[in-house]
């Protein structure tokens, strides 16, 4: 049945926790979408355009180099919602990496395995125009502003793959485990270890160089208080990375990061990824200190029924 136009007033866009295309995408079980770039309303251009004006000062402070060239290299428009193709179009030829537009939530292994297929699961819905400043759903200017440019980066690139290749070792490991009670306490641990060790590096790491401590991690990078907060608040600890902290250490995500790690260089990153599955595969990732981040049914059940072609 045809539904009359909504008109320019009751458009309701492509706005987060409030976009009906999104709700139907969810409702028909379709994880991955096309980008109904029409669907944006003008109120929805105008969040970016205030996000990306005054992110920008603040990228050209605190951000890592390899991200400011990221971001030369996108072109993206400063005043207009970007489009996935366009994006595609600049990165594909300088990583193999892609943006894909998806409805919401992936489960864990899904979503790592993605970037082990140089895919980025994005986000196409975009904050409200009025609440510019926080928000616990991740939202289009955190993953095409905060995170695909540092996608443009060749070592880094090559550390998100090498970290997307960790899902697979452990769900391998985990199919190999007996006892159910002991596979799911393995399984929950590994996720966890992961989980965090993302967390601390890909959302919230910090680079040392040249002209001192910059911000190479997304969620820094998409947060307007946060990334200034993260170099210059004296009371932010900020520690060299180590894994065995990474992986054992709790967070929140609804308050500014009071603990961060700081990597030498992405050659380091990639070396920690190493790490990572060496140390899985010694099963030292079995039983990682309690807490946050949890882990849900999905998550687990996307590494049990994991496809490992
Ligand atoms: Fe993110």
């Amino acid at each position: 049945m045809n539904r009359p136009a909504a008109s320019i007033a009751t458009q309701p866009g492509l706005t987060t926790t409030e976009a009906p295309f999104i709700e139907q995408a969810q409702r028909d079980g379709q994880l991955y979408i096309t980008q109904p770039y029409e669907l944006y309303s003008e109120e929805n251009h105008q969040a970016w355009q205030k996000l990306y004006q005054r992110m920008l000062p603040r990228w050209q402070r605190y951000a890592n180099p390899h991200f400011l060239e990221g971001i030369g290299s996108l072109c993206l428009d400063p005043n207009r919602v970007p489009r996935l193709e366009d994006v595609n179009r600049f990165l594909r030829p300088l990583t193999g990496f892609e943006a894909k537009a998806v409805s919401g939530y992936i489960p864990a292994f899904l979503f790592f395995d993605s970037l082990r297929n140089r895919q980025f699961p994005t986000t196409i819905t975009i904050r409200r125009s009025d609440q510019l400043d926080y928000l616990p759903e991740p939202d289009i200017f955190h993953d095409i502003a905060g995170h695909v440019p540092m996608h443009t980066d060749k070592l880094f690139a090559e550390a998100l793959v090498r970290f997307g290749e960790c899902a697979h070792t452990a769900a391998e490991l985990v199919s190999g485990i007996r006892g159910r009670e002991t596979q799911m306490h393995c399984l929950t641990s590994i996720i966890k270890a992961m989980a965090r060790f993302f967390w601390f590096t890909i959302e919230f790491g910090l680079m040392r160089g040249a002209d001192g401590l910059k911000v190479y991690g997304s969620g820094l990078l998409s947060s307007y208080g946060e990334i200034a907060h993260a170099i210059e608040a004296p009371e932010v600890q900020r520690f060299p990375i180590q894994l065995e902290w990474a992986i054992n250490q709790a967070f929140k995500i609804d308050h500014y990061q009071p603990l961060l790690f700081i990597v030498d260089s992405f050659d380091h990153l990639f070396g920690l990824v190493d790490q990572l599955e060496a140390w899985m595969k010694a099963g030292k990732l079995n039983n990682v200190a309690p807490g946050e981040p949890g882990v849900n049914e999905e998550d687990l059940k996307s590494f049990l029924h994991a496809e490992l072609g």
